[in-house]
């Protein structure tokens, strides 16, 4: 028996009726780049999520690096600072506009930006800061706005992993005025491809984004603006439509799930949860674990598949040396990045597989 990370084949089949659907009007209208899906699904996943304005792009780095050039974040001397713990797409979203990338280290507890490590990290320079809502738990968004305010920076929220998510019962997009989607297939949200979304309340964004993100036009031939060529296709945009209206619930079941683990890992000595709150959408569900390695080669001996989010923190990845930061510097991340492993979940995933899993995980330590 194998548990993989995501079974797509069960999300397919529960929306089937409404993606032929989609697909077929599609196939009827044969207009594949900015058509009628793509703003269909603008116009759903910004009341799903209490936003005004939905600009969907081709994936969420573009969602990231959008939001910057719109903010006129794009020369050297402009530093945006972010996670060390997260995707390399959240730093390739920054420093393709031109930005310095710099890198502020995490909570040990929940793995997301730590705010002090955040606000030492601040100079003249800081001209944005990007948080990133880590396996679907949202950061303090209140004191990041504050904090974000205090140092004249734009705050940008990478929520790629967070779909759904709220903090304090608000919208994300009450604390900022962009907030970052990836549609990558194994995301809350996910398309069957790459797909991404900027979310913003701010009308004039909205305006410039649409443009930015379709060569600079205003819908003709001409480009008003240096703009890059990054929109959600209309393929995907029929799928993300079909999934949309189960958001709610496959969040609600991805945390039933992640109490049954919670539950179920009582006891177990060598694995750690992390500290979630209850606002926590459960992109992932990760745990410390002691022999870590050696954990992951006994689960997929045994058909249970795991993965790592993320191995190697950002700032020791030689894409960003730039930061000048070397091993050691950010110690929580550094730590972390060693003992992390994500187990499976998925939001049809039977209640069955995360006991099989933590029997696995407890036969291995009593070993
Ligand atoms: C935290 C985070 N930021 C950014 C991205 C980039 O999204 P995409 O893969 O759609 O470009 C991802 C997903 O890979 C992510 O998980």
């Amino acid at each position: 028996m194998t548990i993989q990370m995501v079974n797509f084949g069960a999300l397919l089949a529960a929306t089937k009726s409404a993606w032929e659907q989609h697909l077929s009007r599609l196939f009827e209208k044969q207009q594949f780049i900015l058509g009628e899906q793509v703003a269909g699904f603008e116009q759903e996943f910004s009341r799903t999520l209490e936003a005004r304005h939905t600009i969907a792009v081709g994936n969420g780095t573009a969602a990231i690096e959008l939001a910057l050039r719109d903010a006129g974040i794009n020369s050297p001397k402009q530093e945006v600072i972010t996670s060390a713990l997260t995707a390399p797409f959240t730093g390739i979203g920054i420093v393709t506009p031109g930005a310095s990338i710099r890198f502020a280290d995490v909570d040990p507890n929940t793995l997301l930006i730590d705010l002090n490590s955040l606000q030492e990290r601040i100079t003249r320079r800081t001209a944005a800061i990007v948080p990133v809502h880590l396996y679907g738990q949202p950061c303090n968004a209140r004191l990041l706005k504050s904090i974000a305010a205090k140092a004249g920076a734009v705050l940008i929220q990478d929520a790629c992993q967070a779909h759904g998510a709220r903090f304090e019962g608000k919208p994300l997009t009450a604390y900022s005025p962009y907030v970052a989607y990836s549609f990558y297939p194994t995301k809350n949200l996910g398309a069957l491809g790459d797909g991404g979304a900027i979310l913003t309340n701010v009308k004039t964004i909205d305006a410039r984004l649409r443009m930015l993100r379709d060569g600079g036009r205003r819908g003709g031939q001409v480009a008003f603006v240096k703009g890059i060529n990054s929109r959600l296709d209309e393929m995907q945009a029929c799928y993300l439509r079909a999934f949309l209206p189960h958001l709610a619930q496959w969040n609600a079941n991805r945390a039933r799930l992640a109490a049954l683990y919670l539950d179920a890992l009582q006891g177990i000595d060598g694995v750690q949860p992390l500290e979630t709150s209850n606002e926590s959408v459960w992109h992932l569900f990760v745990v410390r674990a002691k022999k870590r390695d050696k954990l992951r080669h006994h689960l997929t001996s045994h058909g249970v598949a795991t993965g790592i989010h993320y191995p190697v923190p950002l700032h020791l990845m030689p894409a960003y040396k730039e930061a000048g930061l070397k091993k050691g510097d950010l110690p929580v991340a550094e730590k972390a990045a060693r003992e992390i492993v994500s187990l499976p979940l998925w939001p049809l995933m039977p209640d069955s597989s995360v006991d099989e899993v933590v029997t696995r995980i407890r036969a291995f330590y009593r070993q």
